[in-house]
């Protein structure tokens, strides 16, 4: 893994953006992974911000988003088709029949999962994926587990994301506990790998990605096998390493 450690927050996002921008440069029908979350907010700003200035054009981009919480209506405002919409999709140019995100809404969630697996592999895979990381290492809802599943599949969240995730909704009754997500193998299998890490509140967990062990009990410790993962780090997030 190649880390870059930034001055802070708004760096991360602009070198995230540059190198989103130049694969997009590279191939204007490129398929790029994306995430929700806080930490990609900033990311999303600059790519709507090169987009209005005319610097980058996402009319042949592809995109296919993590994952996304079960049952959940679109319509909803914590669904993550409503935060991409409200985040990057309404502000650019990219093709409503070019986005994918796993549909919190279908009656039968495994079935959904086998049929985005497959769009993706039909889409060539992913050129670029973006991630954040979870308090526990979690990447995608891939969370800690003795084992952890290689395609998209249906999950259920722990106690420690639904925790963190409650700051979105008005009280934690409301945070649903499953989700649809890429797995490990879909996620392993992009051609190259970004992963945001910022604030000092997931020092702990870069230190963890940092220390030369790969476990199931920090998935995004796996990115450590992946030949083109960049992790960007603020310095408050690398302060432990
Ligand atoms: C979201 C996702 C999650 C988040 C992670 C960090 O699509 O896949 O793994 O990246 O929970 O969330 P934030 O950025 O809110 O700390």
């Amino acid at each position: 893994m190649k880390r870059i450690i930034c001055r802070d927050a708004g760096e991360v996002s602009e070198i995230a953006a540059a190198m989103i921008a130049e694969q997009i440069f590279r191939n204007r029908e490129s398929v790029i992974g994306l995430a929700t979350g806080s930490t990609p907010e900033g990311l999303y700003g600059k790519l709507r911000e090169m987009y209005e200035n005319g610097d980058l054009d996402f009319s042949g981009v592809r995109t296919f988003n993590l994952d996304e919480y079960y049952p959940i209506r679109k319509s909803n405002d914590q669904s993550y088709d409503c935060f991409m919409r409200d985040k990057l999709f309404s502000h650019i140019n990219v093709k409503m029949e070019n986005i994918h995100i796993p549909n919190g809404e279908c009656s039968d969630p495994a079935e959904e999962c086998i049929a985005y697996e497959q769009m993706i592999a039909e889409a060539g895979g992913v050129d670029i994926q973006v991630l954040g990381i979870g308090l526990n290492g979690h990447i995608g809802f891939n969370e800690p587990e003795r084992e952890l599943r290689m395609d998209t599949h249906p999950t259920e969240l722990t106690a420690s994301t639904i925790e963190a995730n409650s700051r979105f909704f008005s009280s934690i009754d409301e945070v649903p506990t499953k989700a649809l997500t890429m797995g490990m193998g879909t996620i392993m299998r992009a051609r190259s790998i970004i992963l945001l890490i910022t604030g000092a509140h997931k020092a702990a967990i870069a230190k963890k990605i940092f220390s030369g062990v790969v476990t199931t009990e920090v998935p995004a410790s796996f990115l450590n096998l992946h030949p083109n993962t960049t992790v960007l780090l603020d310095e408050a997030a690398a302060s432990e390493l």
